[in-house]
C-alpha cells in the first residue's frame, strides 16, 4: 500500500546550529512505500504521481521525524518522579530496589511494554535505553519493540561492584551475558545490542576490560555508559580509579571510548576529556530534565555543540522527570537559557530527531524526513491546549506557531505516529 501524508512536513537538510534555522525545509507532503519515505514535496505533484497511493490529511498538523531518545532506563519507568535525593542517594534509594525486581521476567515484560505505550504515546518512535543486569529484562525490551516494529537500541546493564548482592554481575558473566545477547539481537529486524557498563563506580576495572575487549569484537554495536553527571560521583571515580588522568581516562584505559560511544551527561568536564570525547567522534546524550531534576547541572550545549561534538537528546527516564521529548525540548531550552544560549526551535527539534540520530549513528536511516529513509513519524497538533491554541493565534512562521508546544506540550500534542510506514493506534 502506498501512502500519501498532507500537512505541514518539516525537514532538516543541515544541522541549524551549523547553517541556522534555514537549515529546516517545509513541505506540503510526503509518499511512503514499503516503511520507506519515497517522495517529498508539493502535494499536487505528488498526488498525480501516486494516483493510487492512500490519502491521510493532516491539515495545519505538523509532520516530522518521530522523536529519538538517545539515553533511557525503561526499568525505572515506575520510579520516575521519586522525591528527594540526588544520584548515589538516588541509586539506592530508588534505582536499584526496582532494578530488583526484574529478576522476574514477568514484570520486566509487563514495564517494557508499558514503557513502550508510554513513550509512543509522547511521540518517540526510537529509543537506546538500559536494561538490568538480567538478561531477560533485554529480551522483554527487544521482544516487546520488535512486535510494535520499532527501531531500538538496548543492552545489559552490567554492575560488579558497589551495587546490592542479586543486582551485582561479574567481569565474565558480564562479558558472556552481554555477548549472548548480541548474538541473539543485534541486528535482528530493527533491534541493535549496545554493550552497557552503568558508570566506573560500579564496574572493576577487570569488568571495564572484558567489556571494552567484547566492544572491540563487534565494532558495530555502540556502547554506552555514563559520564562526569554530578560532582559527588566524580570524586568517588577518583577514589576508585586513582591512577586515572580525569574520569573520561577510566573508560579510555579500558577500551571504552571511540566513535559510537554515547556518553551520558557529560557535564562537568575536563579540556581534556572534551578534546579527546571530540578527537574521537564520540556522542555526548544531553538528559535535561534529569540534570535539573536530580541536580546535576548544567549542560554546556553551546560550547559543545560548537567545538564539534556529536550531541543528542534524551530523557533519561527515570532520573529524568518526563517521558516525553517536547518536555525535554523545553528542559533543553532552559538550561541553555541559564548558560547565556538561547536554543532556536529548530535548534531544539533538530535534537530530538536528527540530532539523536547522529548521536546513534543511524542518521542514514531515522531521524528526518527524506527520500530513503525509514517512516518514523510524529504528527503534532499546533494547538492541542486552550493555553497553546490562544499562545499561537498571532504566530507568522513556522517556529512561532510550534514553539509554544515544544514549552507547553505533552501527549495531548501528539495526534499520530507511524512506525515503518504504518500508523499506530
Ligand atoms: N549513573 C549511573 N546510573 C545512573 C542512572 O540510572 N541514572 C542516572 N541519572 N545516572 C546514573
Ligand atoms: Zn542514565
Amino acid at each position: 500500500m502506498t501512502e500519501l501524508l498532507l500537512g505541514q512536513v518539516l525537514s532538516f537538510a543541515a544541522d541549524p546550529f551549523e547553517a541556522g534555522p534555514e537549515a529546516a525545509r517545509l513541505d506540503a507532503a510526503l509518499v511512503i512505500e514499503a516503511g520507506r519515505i519515497v517522495a517529498v514535496g508539493a502535494a499536487d505533484g505528488l498526488r498525480r504521481a501516486w494516483p493510487q497511493a492512500r490519502v491521510t490529511d493532516y491539515g495545519r498538523d505538523l509532520i516530522s521525524a518521530g522523536f529519538i531518545d538517545a539515553h533511557a532506563h525503561y526499568p525505572q519507568t515506575a520510579i520516575i518522579a521519586s522525591w528527594g535525593k540526588r544520584l548515589i542517594d538516588w541509586l539506592n534509594s530508588y534505582t536499584f530496589p526496582e532494578e530488583m525486581r526484574f529478576a522476574d521476567p514477568a514484570y520486566a515484560a509487563e514495564v517494557a511494554g508499558r514503557y513502550l505505550d508510554l513513550t509512543l504515546a509522547n511521540g518517540t518512535t526510537s529509543v537506546c535505553s538500559y536494561c538490568t543486569i538480567h538478561p531477560a529484562s533485554v529480551d522483554a525490551l527487544m521482544s516487546e519493540a520488535q512486535a510494535r516494529g520499532q527501531r531500538i537500541w538496548a543492552g545489559k546493564t552490567c554492575m560488579d561492584r558497589n551495587a546490592p548482592e542479586g543486582l551485582r554481575d561479574t567481569a565474565q558473566s558480564a562479558h558472556d551475558d552481554s555477548a549472548a545477547l548480541l548474538a541473539k539481537w543485534h541486528g535482528v529486524d530493527r533491534l541493535s545490542y549496545v554493550i552497557t557498563p552503568r558508570f566506573s563506580p560500579t564496574s572493576t576495572p577487570e569488568q571495564l576490560e572484558a567489556l571494552g575487549a567484547l566492544w572491540a569484537a563487534n565494532p558495530s554495536c555502540l556502547m554506552q555508559t555514563h559520564l562526569s553527571e554530578q560532582l559527588d560521583e566524580i570524586d568517588w571515580v577518583k577514589g576508585l580509579y586513582p591512577n586515572a588522568r580525569d574520569y573520561l581516562d577510566t573508560y579510555e584505559a579500558h577500551g571504552l571510548l571511540g566513535r559510537g560511544g554515547l556518553y551520558g551527561h557529560a557535564i562537568h568536564l575536563e579540556p581534556r576529556e572534551k578534546a579527546r570525547l571530540a578527537e574521537v567522534d564520540a556522542s555526548l546524550i544531553h538528559c535535561p530534565t534529569s540534570n535539573t531534576f536530580i541536580g546535576s547541572g548544567l549542560f554546556d550545549i553551546g560550547g559543545l555543540k560548537a567545538a564539534g561534538h556529536r550531541v543528542g537528546l534524551a530523557t533519561d527516564t527515570g532520573g529524568g522527570s518526563s517521558f516525553s521529548m517536547l518536555r525535554t525540548m523545553a528542559a533543553a531550552y532552559e538550561i541553555g537559557q541559564l548558560r547565556g544560549r538561547a536554543l532556536h526551535p529548530a535548534e531544539l527539534w533538530w535534537l530530538a530527531t536528527q540530532g539523536s540520530a547522529r548521536s546513534l549513528l543511524a542518521d542514514d536511516r531515522i531521524g528526518n524526513i527524506a527520500p530513503g529513509m525509514e517512516a518514523d513519524l510524529v504528527v503534532i497538533d499546533l494547538g492541542s491546549t486552550p493555553a497553546i491554541a490562544q499562545a499561537t493565534t498571532r504566530a507568522e512562521t513556522i517556529w512561532q506557531a510550534l514553539f509554544p508546544t515544544i514549552m507547553l506540550g505533552d501527549d495531548r500534542a501528539i495526534r499520530a505516529v507511524w512506525i515503518n510506514g504504518t500508523p499506530r493506534g
